[in-house]
């Protein structure tokens, strides 16, 4: 089925703005939207006339709701929800508040914007939906585990139960489970410079893995295999090792 009309909410940088350029570039009508869409002004992404930026905070669900309501009057095939945000142990430490806005984005924000999506996919008879999770969250019992972690575990869950509850009505949902991406937020997270993540793969791959997987109707896509090898490996492990692991 030809994608027409993309809504990416978390498209003003990183991998979704990849994705709007991805969509963009075979003729969709694309919304990007994010806190900041000022952040896209200015590219020529924007020049096409079928891309727009919007304001959407994701974890606001009314806006969530008017957002895709209104992007979806002149169809919506497809949304992908890429918003997230980080946090990490030392960072709680800190300041424990530092957990509200991680649990809000990653899992309240999917689950507004999949209930925004399903009722206007349930209203045209078709659609599909995907969340961008992280191979975090598929990591059991990590020493290292965070807030970060567990929201992303459960958006992979919460993909899943969107999936069963929306498949008898041809709407499919695909849960992207990305290893290190290459983007900037990624580089600000660690100094400037992620290259010495393991297995890091480049903006433009994750995107084409994430667009083919989506094209395929793919339930889940995890990447970098690698990645995903060492995760399953470690899941194995018993505790008292992992923890060793961790020292
Ligand atoms: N990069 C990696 O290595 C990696 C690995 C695994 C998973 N992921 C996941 O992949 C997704 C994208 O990561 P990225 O590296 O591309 O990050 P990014 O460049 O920071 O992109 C995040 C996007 O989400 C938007 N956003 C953040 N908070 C939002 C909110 N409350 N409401 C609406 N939009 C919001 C941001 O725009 P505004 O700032 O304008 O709101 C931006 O467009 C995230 O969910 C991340 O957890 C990334």
């Amino acid at each position: 089925m030809t994608v027409q009309h993309v809504m990416i909410i978390g498209g003003t940088s990183g991998i979704g703005l990849g994705l709007a350029r991805h969509y963009a570039g075979r003729g969709a009508r694309v919304a990007v939207c994010g806190r900041h869409p000022d952040k896209v002004a200015g590219l020529p992404l924007l020049r096409d006339g079928r891309v727009t930026a919007h304001a959407c905070d994701i974890a606001d669900r009314d806006r969530v709701a008017a957002v895709v309501a209104e992007f979806a009057a002149g169809g919506l095939d497809l949304l992908i929800v890429t918003a997230g945000q980080y946090t990490d142990a030392a960072a709680i430490a800190r300041d424990p508040a530092a957990t509200l806005p991680v649990l809000r984005v990653n899992v309240g924000g999917l689950d507004h914007a999949f209930s925004a999506g399903a009722e206007a996919m349930l209203a045209r008879g078709h659609g599909h939906l995907v969340a961008v999770a992280s191979i975090a969250g598929l990591q059991r019992d990590y020493p290292g585990g965070s807030v970060y972690s567990a929201s992303k575990r459960a958006a992979i869950a919460i993909g899943d139960a969107w999936r069963k509850a929306l498949a008898p009505f041809a709407i499919a949902v695909t849960v992207v489970v990305p290893g290190y991406v290459d983007t900037a937020r990624l580089r600000e997270l660690n100094g400037g410079d992620a290259s010495g993540k393991p297995f890091l793969m480049s903006e433009d791959e994750a995107v084409q893995r994430i667009a083919a997987a989506i094209a395929r109707r793919d339930e889940r896509c995890v990447f970098p295999w690698q990645m995903h090898a060492l995760v399953r490996l470690f899941n194995l492990l018993p505790l008292a090792l992992k923890r060793l692991r961790s020292k």
